[in-house]
Parts: C-alpha cells; sequence; structure tokens
C-alpha cells in the first residue's frame, strides 16, 4: 500500500506502543478519511482503547508515528490534538452529575472564549434536543442514557474534525444506541469524521464505511464494511487464524 503523511486525515504508521514496560500494541496501520466513519471492532481486552488513547495523547508510545492532517502527533498532549480537531471520548466516561447540563458543556469548552463557546453548546444541543430541553437542569438528573449522550456533547463542543467514539453503546437500550449512532451519521454528512469502537459488530458494520478489527494488539483485518461474509470473516480474525483483507 501507498503511504505517505498526507494522505487521510489520521494516518498511523507502525505504531507500537503499552504501559510501562509492557507493549500492548504492535504495529499498528491505520487510515481515517475525511467524512469517514471507520468502526474498530475486536473482542474485549484486544487493545482498542489503548490504540485510541496512544493516539489522542494520553499514552505514550514507544515507536511508530500518527499523523494527523498531515501533521505529526508525535508528543501532542490530550489538548493538543484536541485542538487539532481529534477529540476522544473516552470509554466510560461520566459527566458531572452536581453541574447543570450547561456547565458540563462548559466544561467540556473550558478554553473557548466565551461567546464562541456559547456557539458551540448551542450547535452541539440541536444533535440532541432530548436533552437540550434539560439544560438548566442537574446531570444526576439525565437517565443513564441522556448522560451518555451528554457526553457525547462535551466531544462536540470541542467541534471535533475526528470524533472518537469508545464503546458509545455500553450500557445503553437499542433504541438509544441508534439515537447515537443516527448522530455518527449525521456528523459524517457535515464532513467530520468518526473512529467508533464497539463490541456491535452488525450495528457497526451498517453504519460504518470501512473496518478495522483488532485482536491481541494487532490490526487483524481491514475491509471494506460493504465487503461479503464479514461476520464470518471477523469471527476468523478474532480466533486466530490470519484473514487477508
Ligand atoms: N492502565 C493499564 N495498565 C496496564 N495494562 C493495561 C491498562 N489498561 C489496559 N491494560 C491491558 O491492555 C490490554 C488491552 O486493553 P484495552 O486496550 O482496554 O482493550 P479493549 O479496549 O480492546 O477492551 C489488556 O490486556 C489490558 O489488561
Ligand atoms: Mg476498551
Amino acid at each position: 500500500m501507498h503511504t505517505s503523511a498526507h494522505d487521510g486525515l489520521l494516518r498511523v504508521q507502525g505504531l507500537n506502543a503499552g504501559y510501562g514496560k509492557i507493549q500492548i500494541l504492535h504495529d499498528i496501520d491505520m487510515v481515517v478519511g475525511p467524512g469517514e466513519i471507520v468502526a474498530l471492532l475486536g473482542p474485549n481486552g484486544a487493545g482498542k482503547s489503548t490504540l485510541m488513547r496512544a493516539l489522542s495523547g494520553l499514552l505514550p508510545w514507544m515507536s511508530g508515528d500518527v499523523w494527523f492532517d498531515g501533521k505529526s502527533l508525535r508528543g501532542s498532549t490530550p489538548r493538543d490534538a484536541a485542538q487539532a480537531g481529534l477529540v476522544h471520548v473516552i470509554e466510560g466516561h461520566h459527566v458531572f452529575t452536581q453541574l447543570s447540563v450547561h456547565d458540563n458543556l462548559a466544561l467540556a469548552g473550558y478554553d473557548i472564549g466565551g461567546s464562541e463557546r456559547q456557539a458551540r453548546i448551542r450547535d452541539a444541543l440541536a444533535f440532541f434536543p432530548e436533552i437540550a430541553a434539560k439544560i438548566k437542569e442537574r446531570a444526576g438528573a439525565l437517565s443513564g442514557g441522556q448522560q451518555q449522550m451528554l457526553v457525547v456533547a462535551q466531544g462536540l463542543v470541542k467541534r471535533p474534525r475526528l470524533l472518537i467514539l469508545d464503546e458509545p453503546s455500553a450500557g445503553l437500550s437499542p433504541v438509544l444506541v441508534d439515537r447515537v449512532f443516527e448522530v455518527a451519521a449525521r456528523l459524517r454528512d457535515s464532513g467530520t469524521s468518526v473512529l467508533l469502537v464497539e463490541q456491535l459488530v452488525e450495528k457497526s458494520l451498517a453504519l460504518a464505511d470501512r473496518v478495522y478489527a483488532m485482536a491481541h494488539g494487532e490490526i487483524v483485518l481491514q475491509a471494506n464494511a460493504r465487503e461479503a461474509d464479514l461476520q464470518t470473516r471477523l469471527e476468523e480474525a478474532y480466533f486466530g487464524h490470519h484473514v487477508a483483507a
């Protein structure tokens, strides 16, 4: 495959990373193009969240490189990455239940000037009418599903060019999962890229343009989400048979 730092919005090349001396990620290559939804699938413990942390500046790299919009993210903090447009909604993130919906959103935009921040809060809430109606209420008064939507809205306040959602469906009812996936589709329509980490294979394949699968810290499959037999190929890839992409 031809690769250069300038192809794709996000380009990961030969990335190795882990915790202390323990290497978890092995030689990861991945591309996310502009306006694309890419699903990252894989069993529990595969290294998906570790990869997302490495991309967004939460975890240092051992070797390899990551480019965002043609610039290396080497040494970037999460704040640097977010300012460049790479916004990571971390797995299992919780809102501040004692603060209002509005103040949770304002906190996500703490480093943005006042009037601009209000405009972004309005834009983020436009995706979630069910929480927009409760903007003055304590976040703790929202349902669990609404709190999870508020977490996604916090990511939107940062105006992502690439939004990373790590298991946004966890704990949500099927109806609310559909709501979150619908928001991802609307983001794509507006030109925002989405990197969706999920365990829900069927729904993710229906939404995504392309898919990667990880197992034991390696990318074991990459495919167009419309390719035939993908579910079978994914299962085989999870269980260690090498499957050509
Ligand atoms: N903070 C940490 N310190 C040490 N090991 C970790 C840490 N977080 C995750 N791991 C290990 O890294 C591996 C990948 O975990 P993770 O990235 O959370 O997988 P996934 O998101 O695919 O479920 C697992 O073996 C897990 O035990
Ligand atoms: Mg995870």
